[in-house]
């Protein structure tokens, strides 16, 4: 197996007694997630998704990809939060930083619609120019203001290029079934369009056609992401935080935090793991980060930010422990001789960078553990398309599982609609007057 959990660093911050101590309420959190008892319990279908994804659903995003593959040399990917972050993350994963740079017969792919800054749109459209494009518009709200606006540009610059007729053949709507405004367009223009079931929430959304069409487009075999992910269904089906490894990870993160530990630090050494930290981040951050509670979600990537906040993790506020993923693949690179020995690396002549890079593991993960930073570890042993699906259901699950012990409700995200509401009004939207005033007055008064 190419993914292994173990708490083998943590033991002298964890024992055996406080994992027997705690296992209770975790296991009462995952009965509540596998009966749907708990709060967010209309936003399970995450669940059973590696085992009863729409077959159907899967050929057809498969004869999407192929038709977007034979018609552009650019996807557009338009979606923000959990509408873009697991597919770039599973494609990053698994073709490394350089996808677009690669040669290949699958069309680049960019992400826009994720943030408001006009300079990086622009960046896009004239990466566009002169390219043959089709555009995958993700929303599952359908209404939200970023991808929105996005869409706007990209529609009308697909209009122009294409005419409407051609504009709509190459714009894809992953939506609501019936709501929203995307859904609306979608059914008025003909677009193709590909649904997202009402109990999957955005974070979750990864393994469904928020995920799979973008991934599909890039070459991966979307069928053995899902089996990654059903292997993992499998394998954290049953048992408690000592048979579980799922458990013993949401087990010991509520044990840390208790233990004054409020900021966990995903760590890779790999950086085409960064997008899956940044959809970690979001995975827990909106899932936990409420009612005042939950474990603050950071990341780092190694060893590339030993250099950077490394000098913070090792001797700064004691708040942090680090969940680390070594990436541990035996092939590639291997560190030439240099007869001067300029530099005095000979002593590392004919040995692997991954060699070096598991040496640069090993003793940061000691010099952390001896600075009071508790390190829990995951090793992967390769980046394939079945590991990613393994991966992103493990901490799905764990996140679940965790955000049910901790005692918040893990599916909803009430924090989010605070800045949505503020822009709207000072934007003057319709129907925010009073509230634009009163942000006007407080904005005036702290001039
Ligand atoms: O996890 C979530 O629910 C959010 O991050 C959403 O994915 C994000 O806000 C985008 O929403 P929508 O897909 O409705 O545009």
């Amino acid at each position: 197996m190419a993914f292994v959990f173990s708490d083998k660093y943590v033991h002298s911050f964890i024992s055996e007694a406080d994992l027997a101590a705690i296992n209770p309420e975790v296991v009462a959190a995952h009965k509540t997630l596998c009966d749907k008892s708990g709060k967010g319990n209309d936003f399970l279908g995450w669940v059973e998704l590696p085992k009863n994804y729409d077959r159907d659903e899967a050929a057809k995003i498969k004869k999407a990809a192929e038709k977007i593959c034979g018609m552009c040399d650019v996807l557009i990917v338009i979606g923000i939060g959990g509408s873009y972050l697991g597919a770039r993350a599973a494609i990053e994963f698994i073709h490394g930083n350089y996808y677009n740079n690669k040669k290949k017969n699958t069309p680049d792919i960019y992400f826009v619609g994720k943030d408001i800054s006009s300079a990086h749109l622009q960046d896009i459209l004239d990466i566009c120019k002169d390219k043959d494009i089709c555009v995958n518009v993700i929303s599952k709200s359908g209404t939200t203001t970023e991808p929105a606006i996005a869409f706007r540009v990209f529609r009308d610059l697909l209009i122009e290029k294409y005419g409407k007729e051609g504009a709509a053949e190459r714009i894809f709507a992953t939506t609501d079934k019936a709501r929203g405004a995307l859904r609306k367009q979608a059914d008025t223009y003909g677009y193709e369009s590909f649904v997202i079931a009402d109990d999957v929430g955005g974070r979750f959304s990864v393994l469904s056609p928020v995920g799979l069409l973008p991934i599909a487009v890039s070459g991966v075999d979307i069928e053995e992401m899902l089996a990654g992910a059903a292997k993992a269904y499998d394998d954290f089906a049953e048992g408690d935080v000592f048979t579980n490894g799922c458990l013993k990870y949401a087990a010991i993160r509520n044990l840390l935090l208790r233990a004054g530990k409020s900021v966990e630090i995903l760590t890779v050494n790999d950086p085409a793991l960064t997008l899956t930290c940044e959809w970690w981040k979001q995975l827990f951050g909106e899932s936990e980060g409420k009612d005042g509670k939950g474990l603050y979600p950071s990341s780092a990537v190694y060893s590339t930010d030993l250099h950077s906040i490394g000098q913070f993790i090792q001797e700064g506020t004691r708040v942090m422990f680090e969940t680390v993923i070594n990436v541990n693949i035996e092939e590639g690179i291997t560190i030439p001789t240099d007869a001067e020995d300029g530099d005095g690396l000979n002593f590392l002549a004919g040995k692997s960078l991954n060699f070096v890079n598991q040496k640069a593991h090993d003793g940061t993960v000691l010099a952390h553990t001896d600075g009071n930073v508790p390190n829990l570890s995951i090793e992967l042993t390769s980046r394939s398309a079945f590991d990613f699906g393994y991966l992103v259901y493990f901490f799905e699950k764990a996140c679940a599982v965790s955000g049910y012990t901790l005692g918040v409700n893990p599916f909803d995200q009430p924090g989010v609609e605070a800045y949505k509401k503020n822009m709207f009004a000072l934007l003057n939207k319709p129907g925010y007057t009073e509230l634009k005033e009163a942000l006007e007055a407080r904005l005036s008064t702290l001039e």
